[in-house]
């Protein structure tokens, strides 16, 4: 899983990792790259880069209420603080340029809900199609290579059954990733089975309306079944974890080993509203806990328990994971030559942080400590497509 390099050297052009190999090869490789030994940066003490994060699933618009509103489980936090800050949103221009100013590139989508919503924060079918086109008009006229715009059911409770056929079909044409809500919490799964009696279980909910395929990101994914699981398999859609609005919604706990074991793709996400964090850093340290208390809450049953997964199994989930999830794991997730320099320079000797290093710390130690102790006073550099953008 996770790989501890020493004493390398990687080289980097044209956004690209073109090479990244044993430290005393670094002549030959300079000249065989045409390459200056003027422009290398060398990592001083400590430091150390790490593959850049990536949250696989999170909120612009309920960014304004991150941090309260933790008192109530899903679908009436939904009614009581969710739809309202989305509304505001949606109708006021000056508080959505300051919210989504706060928020940066990404897979971006235009939320779909065509049933089951407020009055004045809901849309017709029709609507909800208009709308969407013009979203994706708008987003790819950009050219931006760093926006993808990303087909949006909420979830099913939200969209009739035809919207997520028209929307299924929109994606098929305009090959668009997709993302929607699943399995998150025990009575949004009993609502699902009695909105949709025809259907086998959720996981077919959003099969028959076409919109499992292999670019499709389902968050939460708490009480799949294990015959859920399969056709997900089948299907090629990935899973994304999100630990803090688990446990702050108090929706349950993943099985992240019965996901890997159904041959799932999965990631890490902050979920933000409905995690109280935007830093994946937090979504790592849940991700964590909630593999812990999965483990000692199984014990009863389960004579011979597997081994907790481990903090390096959730910093994958938090790199490679949600990379393969979003179907970008060919150019960013780890640093195999031939992908973009996608990273963070962390230095865990910065003053005034909460990490202190002694000199009894191995290399794997540090990580570690970084991973739990550390916060964005450490994360010196972040690299994007090769360029420094913080
Ligand atoms: N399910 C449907 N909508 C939402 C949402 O906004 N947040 C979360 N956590 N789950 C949802
Ligand atoms: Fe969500």
């Amino acid at each position: 899983s996770m790989l501890v390099q020493e004493e390398m050297v990687m080289g980097i052009q044209d956004g690209r990792i073109v090479f990244f190999d044993n430290k005393d090869k670094l002549n030959a490789l300079l000249k065989s790259f045409e390459m200056n030994k003027e422009n290398f940066i060398s990592l001083e003490r400590n430091q150390f880069i790490v593959p850049g994060f990536i949250d696989s699933h999170a909120h612009a618009p309920q960014y304004t209420f991150m941090g309260s509103g933790g008192d109530l489980p899903l679908l009436p936090w939904l009614q009581k603080y969710t739809f309202p800050a989305e509304t505001r949103i949606d109708t006021d221009k000056t508080f959505s340029r300051d919210v989504y100013e706060k928020c940066v590139r990404a897979f971006i989508g235009k939320v779909n809900m065509d049933i089951n919503s407020p009055e004045n924060y809901i849309e017709t079918r029709e609507e909800s199609v208009k709308a969407t086109h013009r979203f994706l008009e708008d987003i790819l006229s950009r050219k931006n290579p760093l926006l993808t715009p990303c087909i949006t059911p909420r979830f099913a409770v939200s969209c009739s059954n035809e919207l997520m056929v028209d929307l299924a079909k929109i994606a098929k044409e305009k090959s668009l990733p997709i993302q929607t809500h699943i399995s998150e919490n025990r009575d949004e799964v009993k609502m699902i089975a009695s909105m949709f009696p025809e259907a086998k279980n959720y996981t077919d909910v959003y099969d028959r309306a076409g919109l499992l395929n292999d670019t499709t990101i389902l968050a939460h994914g708490v009480y799949l079944t294990d015959e859920e699981l399969q056709v997900i398999a089948q299907r090629g859609s990935g899973i994304s974890h999100c630990p803090n609005s688990n446990f702050s919604l108090k929706s349950g706990i993943l099985d992240v080993r019965k996901v890997w074991e159904a041959g799932v793709k999965i990631g890490l996400g902050t979920d933000f509203a409905g995690g109280h964090s935007p830093t994946m850093l937090d979504a790592i340290r849940r991700g964590v806990t909630a593999a812990n208390v999965l483990y000692f809450s199984q014990q009863p049953d389960h004579q011979a328990t597997v081994d907790p997964i481990t903090y390096k199994d959730i910093f994958k989930l938090a790199t490679l994971g949600s990379a393969q999830v979003l179907g970008i794991s060919d150019v960013v997730g780890n640093f195999e030559v031939g992908k973009q320099f996608d990273a963070l320079l962390i230095d865990p000797d910065v003053k005034h942080s909460s990490l202190d290093v002694f000199s009894t710390d191995t290399r794997e130690d540090i990580i570690q400590k970084f991973l739990f102790l550390g916060d964005d006073r450490n994360i010196l550099k972040v690299f994007v497509n090769g360029s420094q953008v913080v």
